[in-house]
């Protein structure tokens, strides 16, 4: 054999050694948890779902939750598709699923068959709105409603396997979490960071995020991770700490609460992956805005900003 080709032979054997050393089935959960149903509980957890769950699993051209391919992920590591989560018995999720697996998903990362699924990863998000979440998941409300679509099934890459087992573990499974009171606005700001998972987007790379303490993960809000639009435009996410010259130090509470909302930033109009959160209350967007005014500042140009 010639020297390319052994190279070759050795990647390929080290990396079977490294897929073949991955756990690939976890264990599931045995708590007990029942959610509880009630009107306000329904209203806010189709702000939760449209926020949180929104960006990755819901088709604009039809207005369900259906799932959506995530163009963000490259080819190298395969093709990524959600699932579908309205209340089809055939090709929707959450009927598979009890209450408490739905809750030990969202915290841990661990499906009900033992596979681990490395982007939703809420560790430290509050019983309370796992509750309002699945009860609107539950609901009739059209969103939801019953479709059969099946819009793609996700197959990565032996590199996207291993680029995702060095991207995240399942997490450990904290219950119990209560949501910090709206009069602490710095806590209540920083609750909605990290479960809206602002973060996740803000800061260096989805390989140096910290789920169980966010603002351990690398350049917190500083900005600049890069991601593509479905035309394939670059895009750079901005720094949202309080630096004035690279941040968003200068911005008054209105315009941040447009930029969030309604994607219309002193920049001018904000592309994609950024959401547009208008389903948000502008008490959420304000406690967010206090919060971030309160972290420290980092000096960080983001290019093309
Ligand atoms: C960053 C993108 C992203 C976000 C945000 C997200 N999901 Fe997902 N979700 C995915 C992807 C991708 C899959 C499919 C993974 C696979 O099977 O390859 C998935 C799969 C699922 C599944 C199916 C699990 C199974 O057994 O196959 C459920 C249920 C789910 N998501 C619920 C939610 C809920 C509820 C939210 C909001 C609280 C949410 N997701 C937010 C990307 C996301
Ligand atoms: C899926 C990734 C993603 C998520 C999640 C996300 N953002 Fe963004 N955000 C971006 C990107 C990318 C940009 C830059 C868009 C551009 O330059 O056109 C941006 C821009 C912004 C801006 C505009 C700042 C400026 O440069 O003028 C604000 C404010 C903002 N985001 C706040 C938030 C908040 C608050 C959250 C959570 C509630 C959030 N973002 C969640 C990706 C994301």
């Amino acid at each position: 054999m010639r020297k390319s080709q052994w190279i070759s032979a050795i990647c390929i054997l080290t990396a079977a050694i490294i897929i073949g050393s991955c756990k690939t089935k976890f264990d599931t959960t045995k708590s007990n948890f029942t959610v509880s149903r009630s009107d306000a509980a329904l209203e806010h957890g189709r702000v939760l779902v449209y926020s949180i769950c929104g960006g990755c699993h819901y088709d604009q051209s039809v207005n369900k939750f259906i799932g959506t391919r995530i163009h963000e992920v490259p080819g190298i590591v395969g093709k990524v598709y959600s699932a579908n989560l309205t209340n089809s018995k055939s090709n929707g999720i959450p009927p598979h699923y009890s209450d408490a697996e739905l809750k030990y998903l969202l915290k841990t990362g661990i499906a009900r068959d033992g596979r681990f699924i490395p982007y939703m990863l809420r560790p430290n998000m509050a019983d309370e709105d796992l509750n309002d979440i699945i009860v609107y998941l539950r609901s009739n409300d059209p969103a939801v409603a019953s479709a059969d679509t099946t819009i793609g099934i996700s197959h990565l890459t032996w590199i996207g396997k291993m680029a995702m087992n060095m991207m995240a573990k399942p997490l450990p499974y904290k219950s119990d979490i209560k949501r910090p009171p709206e009069s602490d606005s710095i806590a209540a700001g920083r609750y909605l960071v990290d479960n809206i998972g602002c973060f996740h987007c803000h800061s260096k790379s989805l390989t140096k995020l910290n789920y169980l303490d966010p603002e351990q993960s690398k350049e917190y809000m500083a900005g600049g991770m890069k991601f593509k639009t479905p035309q394939g435009i670059e895009i750079y996410a901005s720094n949202l700490t309080p630096d004035k010259q690279t941040g968003i130090g200068n911005y008054n509470r209105l315009q941040f609460v447009k930029a969030v909302k309604y994607g219309e930033s002193p920049r001018g109009k904000l592309h994609p992956p950024m959401p547009k959160f208008n389903r948000l209350n502008d008490s959420d967007v304000d406690v967010m805005y206090a919060y971030l005014r309160s972290i420290p500042a980092k000096y960080h140009k983001v290019q093309g900003h």
